[in-house]
């Protein structure tokens, strides 16, 4: 058994739980070696298409769509899956047990700058009570998540994931084409000085979150006493990653530049299954007023805010929007 399936199994995941993650990890490994030819595989650059998103849909976002769509729905197991980059659910199998969600690559205005992408997925039960092919299947509460993951197109292809226990870390080994073990156990510090942020948003922010982020940048000259370096990668894998390894508090909060969308962040296939890992390493994940993984969603691409990270430093951030 490799190390992925074999962690998975310890952690309580039942086998055809493992088997779906494994075909998500055969596509993603696909799209890793997209990733990496780049230019030289010709995926580069964009369509002249926009997503429900009404985003400029890369190459590389298709293809990655694609990749996985194609794999997932040959999975008996697979009843419904949902994607960034599809308007409505894809059904699969009335039978199968699992919907899966994800968003085929996460940051791709990184793409073209050969900057950090990544996929982030999860599943969910199927709903016996609800009609396989209705939308409806995915209003769960990240709570009811059975498995949450990454794999951050970086220096290295890591997966991040966790099925409810510790969240782990393992690295693919490009010789095997494996997923190998390589940290057990990720724990974020409970404070930090590092915080991820677009700050060119702040004109649009809450003014309590803009005096958050204010006493952040007065460093030791404020009343935070102590100095804070900000990191952006324009990819929430990136940063979130980021987060796992050394701790950090990442945001995107509300904000008034669109009153039709006031947050920026997809709940079903970014906030919910970052929120699981983040917990699942000791951090705290909230919208601005509640745990992100309680949210009782009400459609399929609806957008939160989100500040997750470092547990005390989330603590000080929701203190200031009270
Ligand atoms: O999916 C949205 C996303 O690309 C995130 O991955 C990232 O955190 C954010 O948008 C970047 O936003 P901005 O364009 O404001 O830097």
């Amino acid at each position: 058994m490799h190390d992925v399936s074999k962690a998975l199994r310890a952690d309580g995941a039942t086998p055809e739980l493992v088997a779906l993650v494994d075909i998500i990890l055969g596509a993603a490994t696909q799209i890793a070696q997209c990733v990496r030819q780049g230019a030289l595989a010709g995926v580069l650059g964009s369509t002249d298409d926009e997503n429900i998103q009404g985003e400029t849909q890369k190459k590389l976002d298709v293809i990655a769509n694609q990749l996985l769509k194609n794999a997932l729905l040959q999975c008996t197991d697979v009843c419904a899956l949902a994607s960034e980059e599809e308007d409505t659910p894809v059904v699969g199998n009335p039978e199968g047990k699992y919907l899966v969600a994800f968003d085929p690559l996460d940051g791709s205005s990184n793409i073209d700058i050969n900057g950090q992408v990544g996929t982030i997925f999860t599943i969910f039960p199927a709903l016996r009570d609800i009609a396989f092919d209705s939308e409806q299947q995915f209003h769960q509460p990240g709570t009811q998540q059975l498995c949450a993951g990454y794999v951050l197109y970086g220096g290295s292809t890591l997966l991040v994931v966790s099925v409810g226990g510790a969240t782990r870390c393992f690295t693919l080994d490009a010789a095997s084409g494996n997923f190998v073990l390589t940290q057990a156990s990720l724990d974020i510090p409970a404070d930090t000085q590092e915080f991820a942020i677009n700050l060119s948003n702040q004109r649009f922010w809450r003014p309590a979150f803009k005096q958050y982020v204010d006493d952040l940048i007065a460093g030791d000259t404020g009343p935070r006493k102590k100095n804070y370096n900000m990191r952006w990668n324009a990819a929430m894998v990136g940063d979130v990653h980021r987060v796992l390894m050394r701790g950090g508090i990442f945001s995107y909060p509300s904000d008034s530049r669109n009153p039709r969308q006031p947050a920026k962040l997809r709940l079903l296939y970014e906030a919910n299954p970052m929120a699981f890992l983040i917990e699942g390493a000791g951090g705290k994940a909230w919208t601005e007023a509640q745990r992100i993984l309680t949210l009782q969603p009400t459609a399929l691409h609806q957008r939160v805010a989100v500040i997750l990270g470092s547990a005390n430093e989330v603590d000080t951030c929701l203190a200031y929007l009270k």
